[in-house]
């Protein structure tokens, strides 16, 4: 399964992909808000900073013209842009010409299974089901990529599965064993991944013995 950064923080962005963890980014308009700069700019820099993985940059019109506008724009800022698209029928609309013009998109704010099947339909590169936002309703929002697993192979569309609003380590466990492609997670959770109280204490245990009998490796 591959890790993308769900942030739109370049400083963020490069630690995780020091750790070899960036297989790509998403970003969306409340997380480019954070950002104080340009949104061209930032973009621009997320996509310099790891040039050969896909970084998503959502289009803001609510209409299909005004979306296939600013989708030939945002594309046009790097050669590694994925343009975002919202689950509408005008979004729906719109992705069927950009998929037609070659421009990469992901379609965002799925909730439901019907969701997933339009934008699959319309040529979606990259569908996103938000499982967080599922879960805060009450919904397990697992069962949904399980779903979009099922329709995806089913039909054998190409859209790949971004497992959306992740909030913590087992939603990153729960997507890789029903077969997401891909979890965008953001920095402060997958420094969670690592975690584990009986690795710490293990460490700590084997650090110990070691100074304790006196041990080098460089002698
Ligand atoms: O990129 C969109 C997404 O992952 C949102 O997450 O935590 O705001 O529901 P969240």
């Amino acid at each position: 399964m591959k890790f993308f950064v769900d942030t739109a923080n370049v400083k963020a962005i490069k630690e995780i992909d020091e750790l070899g963890l960036c297989d790509g980014v998403t970003t969306n308009p409340s997380l480019a808000a954070k950002e104080g700069k340009g949104f061209k700019q930032n973009v621009q820099e997320i996509c310099a900073a790891v040039p050969g993985v896909p970084v998503s940059a959502e289009v803001v019109a609510l209409d299909a013209e005004g979306m296939i506008k600013e989708a030939r724009e945002v594309s046009s800022w790097a050669a590694n842009v994925v343009v975002k698209v919202p689950m509408i029928p005008e979004g729906v609309k719109a992705m069927r010409v950009m998929h037609a013009e070659g421009i990469k998109t992901n379609c965002t704010l799925i909730f439901s299974a019907v969701q997933a099947l339009l934008a699959c339909k319309a040529g979606a590169t990259y569908i996103s089901p938000f499982i967080g936002r599922l879960d805060d309703l009450g919904v397990l929002g697992m069962e949904l990529i399980e779903e979009c697993r099922t329709i995806i192979d089913n039909y054998g569309f190409e859209s790949e599965i971004i497992t959306a609003s992740v909030r913590h380590p087992l939603h990153v466990a729960q997507a890789a064993l029903v077969g997401a492609d891909i979890a965008t997670i953001p920095p402060g959770a997958i420094k969670k991944l690592f975690s584990h109280p009986l690795t710490d204490r293990g460490m700590d245990a084997f650090m110990k013995d070691w100074e304790k009998a006196g041990l080098k490796i460089f002698e």
